[in-house]
């Protein structure tokens, strides 16, 4: 994993921003593994302006959104179909028949999620998978004791994460108690990852993740067996890893070519 330690969350969401924005220069055609939730939010945001302003080009581009909530229609404020759309496909040139969400509302989940497998495969598998982290330690929805081997299916959410994620919502009662997620497995096939974490209350999952064992108990700890993960992590976040002279020596030391 290279760890990539950097003072504030706004120049993660810069750093990984130049991340997906270099692939689909390299490759219009690219398709992008995208994630929800705050972490993200400043990388949507830099894609936005990059857009704008520069002209990166989605046109061409297909996406595959980690996660969905079972029982959220794609309009619901809190579906993360909505949250896409907010935050990044109603700003780009992404054509919406290029967007793949998981269906929260499909009446055969496990068809559905068959067919979402079948759907990246069909699309020639992810070329970059943005992930968020979990206080607990899941990536999309994986929750600890996933096998590091599943695939899109159904899962339960933890009480945890519904009371982490209750703040979208009125009510932790709101939040719904299921979901649809890639699996690991599904995850571990794209052919990069790029992880962002940000804040103090991702730092015990931070160094899990990078520095503990590898274990279903911590789902994002799989991305060790990864051969192209980027963690993107701030200060706050970073404060738990113990490597992290290592991180910034090997950072600021990187040959030429492998800077942007
Ligand atoms: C949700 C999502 C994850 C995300 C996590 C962290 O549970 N399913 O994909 O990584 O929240 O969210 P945040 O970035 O808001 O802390």
């Amino acid at each position: 994993m290279e760890v990539i330690i950097l003072p504030d969350a706004a120049a993660v969401g810069l750093a990984a921003a130049k991340v997906i924005a270099k692939q689909l220069r390299n490759n219009p055609r690219s398709v992008l593994g995208l994630a929800t939730g705050s972490s993200p939010i400043p990388l949507y945001a830099e894609l936005v302006r990059m857009h704008r302003e520069e002209g990166l080009d989605f046109s061409k581009a297909t996406s595959f959104n980690l996660d969905e909530y079972v029982g959220l229609a794609p309009d619901h404020p809190q579906s993360y179909r909505h949250f896409m759309q907010v935050n990044l496909f109603d700003h780009v040139n992404i054509p919406p028949a290029h967007t793949h969400v998981p269906d929260g509302m499909a009446e055969d989940i496990p068809a559905a999620c068959a067919a979402y497998e079948k759907g990246i495969a069909k699309a020639g598998g992810i070329d970059v998978q943005v992930l968020g982290i979990g206080a607990n330690g899941h990536i999309g929805f994986n929750e600890p004791s996933s096998s590091l081997r599943s695939r899109t299916r159904f899962k339960t959410l933890t009480e945890k994460t519904c009371r982490d994620n209750a703040r979208f919502f009125d009510s932790v009662n709101e939040v719904p108690r299921y979901c649809v997620t890639m699996g690991i497995g599904t995850i571990l096939e794209s052919r990069q990852c790029l992880m962002i974490a940000t804040g103090g209350n991702k730092a015990d999952a931070v160094a899990a993740m990078v520095e503990g064992p590898l274990s279903a108990m911590c789902p994002a700890s799989a991305l060790q067996l990864h051969t192209a993960a980027k963690v993107f992590v701030d200060e706050a976040a970073a404060a738990k890893l113990t490597y992290t002279s290592y991180y910034r020596w090997v950072h600021n030391s990187r040959p030429d070519w492998q800077r942007d």
